[in-house]
């Protein structure tokens, strides 16, 4: 199974994206984590993508692509893999075709999570909350002033996308307003459906 999970912050990718892992044993390339995790550990990555992140901003393209373009090259990523946070620009998408079609591998579809934005602000805010009641850090950019502009990111340079897995007809939505379980249900109902995994595991989820 090749999927993208695409949507606004806090619609639910990362978490879809764990469940689907956890249901169909393939892994998850979240570039977001990723660049996380290269912020923390202060890398030339890390070093050039702090300040882009904290602002609400997206990272280069050239940036994100050679790190999808290294993860994809792993032996792990041949069984197939959920992209969560990736593409989130139309050079982006059309970089991962060109990936994808050296490796002779077609993505499967693209999974529009559709959340409405005070429901957004809501999830952000509550999981910034949960974070500090548990004393760990809280992300730096899920405070209401860069969601704001984390989502004006998303209207300007994701939304796109849309329109463009949709010509493809790769696009499929799912309303994102429904609880955690409900929304994996849709999913796996849907992957079911397009034949990319089984029905078993699918009523499963
Ligand atoms: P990234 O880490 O990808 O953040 P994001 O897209 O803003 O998304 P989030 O992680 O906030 O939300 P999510 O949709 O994963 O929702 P989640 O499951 O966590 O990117 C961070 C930054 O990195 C970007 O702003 C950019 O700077 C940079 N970056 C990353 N990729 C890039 C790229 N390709 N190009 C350029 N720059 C890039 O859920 C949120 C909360 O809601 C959780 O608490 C969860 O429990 C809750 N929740 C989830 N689903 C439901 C539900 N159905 N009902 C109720 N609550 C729910």
């Amino acid at each position: 199974m090749r999927l993208i999970l695409l949507g606004p912050p806090g619609s639910g990718k990362g978490t879809q994206a764990q469940r689907l892992v956890q249901r169909h044993g393939i892994i998850q390339l979240s570039t977001g984590e990723m660049l996380r995790a290269a912020v923390a550990a202060q890398t030339p990555v890390g070093l050039k993508a702090k300040d882009i992140m904290a602002s609400g901003g997206l990272v280069p393209d050239d940036i994100v692509i050679g790190i999808i373009s290294d993860r994809l090259d792993q032996p792990d990523a041949a069984k197939g893999f959920i992209l969560d946070g990736f593409p989130r620009t139309v050079p982006q998408a059309e970089a991962l075709d060109e990936l994808l079609k050296k490796k002779h591998m077609k993505l499967d579809a693209v999974i529009e999570l559709r959340v409405n934005e005070s429901a957004l602000l809501q999830r952000v805010e509550t999981r910034a909350a949960e974070t500090r009641a548990r004393g760990e850090e809280v992300r730096i950019d899920d405070t209401p002033e860069v969601l704001t502009k984390r989502l004006a990111s998303y209207r300007s340079q994701t939304e796109p996308l849309i329109h463009y897995y949709s010509e493809r007809r790769k696009l499929l939505t799912v309303d994102g307003m429904m609880t955690i379980e409900h929304v994996t249900r849709e999913i796996n109902r849907i992957l079911a459906a397009i034949g990319a995994v089984d029905i078993k595991a699918s009523e499963k989820a």
